[in-house]
């Protein structure tokens, strides 16, 4: 097979980005949760990688383990029910699974923060905005004279595109609208400099115009600071318009991962192909949207093979017999990763649906 190096790299070009070395490197992260019914596999063996100032997605369908993916990089997996057995987190070289709770105070919000769609879970209706931003400021940075620390916070806002910053500083959220509490949300979480930002999209989505800004926002900070962003989400629309390349996680495991344009192009897993089909089309008018027949079965009733296999219309009996090896080098580009039966025959993909 033609396989070229490193996909990623056109498109990154074609968007303008810089993008750098490797930041976090998940390999094989397992993290079970215990419940009445047994154990379950929220993220069952799970790798990936996000280099310097990309956003890398993470999609799928409720219940398959984004947030828990998230979580367990962030070691928040609710303790004691939930715990990683297994795999690695790579930040910078550093395994996180290895560190102390101490030693992970110092990397949360300060080398990886996370920023919430809705901004007054993360903002304090107490507290002016200037005071909230300055306290992180102080945090990361140490001890500093009030006028330094002013400037500081001012130029943070300024990085978020917050009109007259000198006046703003001095607001409490209530007096924000919403937009420009999602950009004082956005100046917390950039105040230390982190080199990665969780974004984890509420599945119940808010406001249409809230989520623009919110989207509009998310790749300014990227933009200004080239900041990796790891950018969670059920909607692959979302996907088209914000990330680099994504992963598509279904039960706890990543069914394909590839750059964006190579998994629109040519999506390989039949999950990736309906999740892409469920998303509307502008230029089309339908009068009923695809979507995917049935549930994901639960943990404790999964018999052996593929997951998605019963939900599959493409499923042959192989694919309830054994769970199926990774497949690389798909649409000839290395990276370009799905794990499905039916790609052993070279020439097959998923069918255009007629929605
Ligand atoms: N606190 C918890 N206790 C027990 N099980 C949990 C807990 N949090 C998540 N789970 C289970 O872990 C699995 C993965 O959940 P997770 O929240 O990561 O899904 P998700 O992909 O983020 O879904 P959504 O799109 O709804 O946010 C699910 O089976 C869920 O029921
Ligand atoms: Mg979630």
């Amino acid at each position: 097979m033609d396989v070229k190096q490193d996909p990623a790299v056109q498109q990154e070009q074609e968007q303008g980005k810089r993008i750098g070395k490797i930041v976090l490197e998940v390999k094989d992260l397992k993290t079970y949760v215990r419940t009445k019914r047994g154990v379950i596999p929220a993220v069952d063996g799970v790798s990936f990688y996000v280099k310097q100032g990309e956003t890398f997605g993470i999609v799928g369908e409720s219940g398959g383990g984004k947030s828990m993916t998230a979580k367990s990089i962030l070691r928040m997996e609710p303790k004691p029910a939930a715990s990683i057995e297994g795999g690695e987190i790579l930040l910078d070289g550093v395994d996180l699974t290895k560190l102390s709770e101490k030693q992970m105070r110092k990397i949360r919000g300060r080398e990886i923060s996370m920023i919430f769609q809705d901004p007054m879970t993360s903002l304090n209706p107490v507290f002016t905005v200037g005071n909230q931003i300055g306290e992180g400021l102080r945090i990361y940075e140490g001890k500093m004279d009030k006028k330094t620390l002013k400037a500081k916070i001012i130029e943070l806002l300024k990085k978020v595109n917050v009109a007259a910053p000198e006046k703003r500083i001095s607001d409490y959220p209530h007096e924000m609208s919403g937009g420009m509490k999602q950009r004082a949300v956005g100046a917390i979480a950039i105040s230390s400099s982190p080199k990665i930002i969780i974004a984890d999209e509420p599945t119940t989505s808010l406001d249409l115009t809230i989520q623009a800004q919110y989207l509009r926002l998310l790749r300014e900070i990227q933009e200004k600071s080239g900041v990796s962003i790891i950018f969670i989400t059920h909607d692959f629309g979302i996907v088209a318009k914000m990330c680099d390349r994504v992963a598509v996680l279904y039960s706890g495991r990543i069914v394909e991962q590839g750059t964006v344009r190579a998994l629109f192009k040519n999506p390989s897993h039949p999950y990736t192909h309906a999740l892409i089909n469920s998303v509307p089309k502008v230029e089309k008018r339908v009068d009923r949207l695809y979507s995917i027949p049935g549930q994901p079965t639960p943990a404790w009733e999964r018999k052996k093979g593929c997951y998605f296999a019963n939900r599959c219309e493409y499923a042959v009996d192989r694919c309830f017999e054994a769970y199926p090896p990774t497949f690389d080098g798909l649409s000839g580009t290395e990276g370009h990763l799905a794990d499905c039966w039916r790609l052993e025959d070279k020439t097959w993909k998923p069918k255009p649906y007629l929605a």
